[in-house]
């Protein structure tokens, strides 16, 4: 049989009708992630967007239902290189692309600026890694982080080089940036109140590559510790130009610094257990085997071990669509109470969060290294 053109129409027609119920019982749910994918600190951005992305593939493979329509999750990831600037466009770039929610950013220093911009837009944002106190404290019910904060960092850390090393002395360098100096403030809280005496106090920045000037000046102070607060990728050259100098102090930083690249990074310069840094969160003994299974979900998927922050990222995506479905909705006005209740058990521990945002009863991970590789020791309250 011939079909005429009018039949052929009419199938085109019928076919379209379909498409369009089919359509009509599904909603595209945007998630934004925003972190450093370039620059010096790239290895650790991509390693929380890939967090954020085995979240939303687990999601989609699953099949997920929000208020009776079948959710498709996409992954708007930008890289906001860890400057703030782009970090405010990037986050620009989101709320024009009408994104439900945001996981971001990477960086205190981007994460601040960038949580006016989801503020006015009403638009819910979980940080994977910010730990900056001002950063959930300007009353934005938008913002929220799935990580402790500078004060609980710098504050242990601070104890731990006092009642652990036995420190007398230290020195603090910082990059300056939002982080880098918030967390160097926090530990010269945590040894003064130990009655530990800072001989010296340095800065450099975020890209920097050269620290013979500042390291030969701390040399002279003697100083048993050398806190350093930044990140990885200025902290492993630090470490190589220190041991050239012939500086034995222990050296100490946040979780900037607390990734498994700072071995690699610093050459052989992290000797063994000459390093005590913190990430800022962890589990303790109970949920470890769940995070040991994300660790080799991830490997298997990436061909990379987990840097740091992607569990907490996967976390942050998977709780904020909980959220979504116990609101019924992906509407950020709808579902932002819900995820200001959230009670989540997430691979990186129970999240839940205070009245500004903050994870409540947050934990940390001390870390050193020893034969090129981070080496756990122990998880705090
Ligand atoms: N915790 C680091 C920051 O806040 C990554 O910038």
């Amino acid at each position: 049989m011939q079909f005429s053109s009018k039949m052929l129409s009419l199938v085109a027609a019928i076919s379209f009708a379909f498409a369009s119920a089919a359509s009509a019982q599904e909603q595209v749910v945007r998630i934004g992630h925003v972190s450093a994918t370039s620059g010096p600190i790239a290895h650790l951005g991509k390693d929380m967007e890939n967090g954020a992305r085995m979240a939303i593939d687990e999601l989609n493979a699953k099949g997920v239902t929000i208020g009776g329509k079948k959710a498709k999750f996409e992954l708007l990831a930008e890289d906001d290189a860890g400057d703030p600037r782009q970090g405010t466009a990037a986050a620009q770039k989101l709320v024009d692309a009408k994104v439900n929610g945001v996981i971001g950013h990477q960086n205190s220093g981007t994460s601040i600026p960038a949580s006016k911009i989801y503020h006015d837009a009403g638009i819910p944002q979980i940080s994977q890694a910010a730990t900056n106190p001002k950063y959930t404290q300007q009353g934005f019910k938008t913002a929220f982080r799935v990580v402790a904060n500078d004060g609980q960092l710098g504050g242990t850390l601070g104890r731990y080089a006092a009642e652990k090393l036995g420190a007398k002395k230290v020195a603090v360098i910082d990059d300056r940036t939002a982080y880098g100096q918030g967390v160097a403030q926090e530990f010269i809280k945590g040894v003064n109140a130990k009655g530990v005496e800072v001989v010296s106090q340095q800065y450099t920045h975020d890209k920097a590559t050269d620290f013979n000037a500042i390291l030969t000046t701390i040399k002279s102070k003697k100083p048993d510790v050398v806190f350093y607060g930044g990140m990885d990728a200025v902290a492993g050259p630090m470490l190589r130009q220190m041991k050239a100098l012939g500086i034995n102090a222990k050296f100490m930083g946040g979780d900037g610094i607390c990734s498994e690249a700072l071995a690699r990074l610093a050459g052989d310069a992290t000797g063994d257990g000459q390093v005590v840094c913190a990430e800022a969160g962890g589990v303790e003994e109970a949920q470890k085997k769940g995070m040991d299974d994300f660790r080799a979900a991830f490997k298997k998927k990436f061909g990379a071990e987990v840097q740091q922050y992607s569990p907490y990222a996967y976390d942050a995506v998977m709780l904020m669509v909980e959220a979504m479905k116990k609101a019924d909705s992906a509407e950020p006005a709808k579902y932002l109470p819900e995820l200001a209740k959230i009670n989540y058990k997430g691979v990186s521990g129970n999240i839940a969060f205070d009245s500004k945002g903050d994870i409540k009863e947050g934990t940390l991970t001390l870390y050193t290294y020893k034969g090129g590789k981070r080496v756990q020791m122990s998880v705090v309250r």
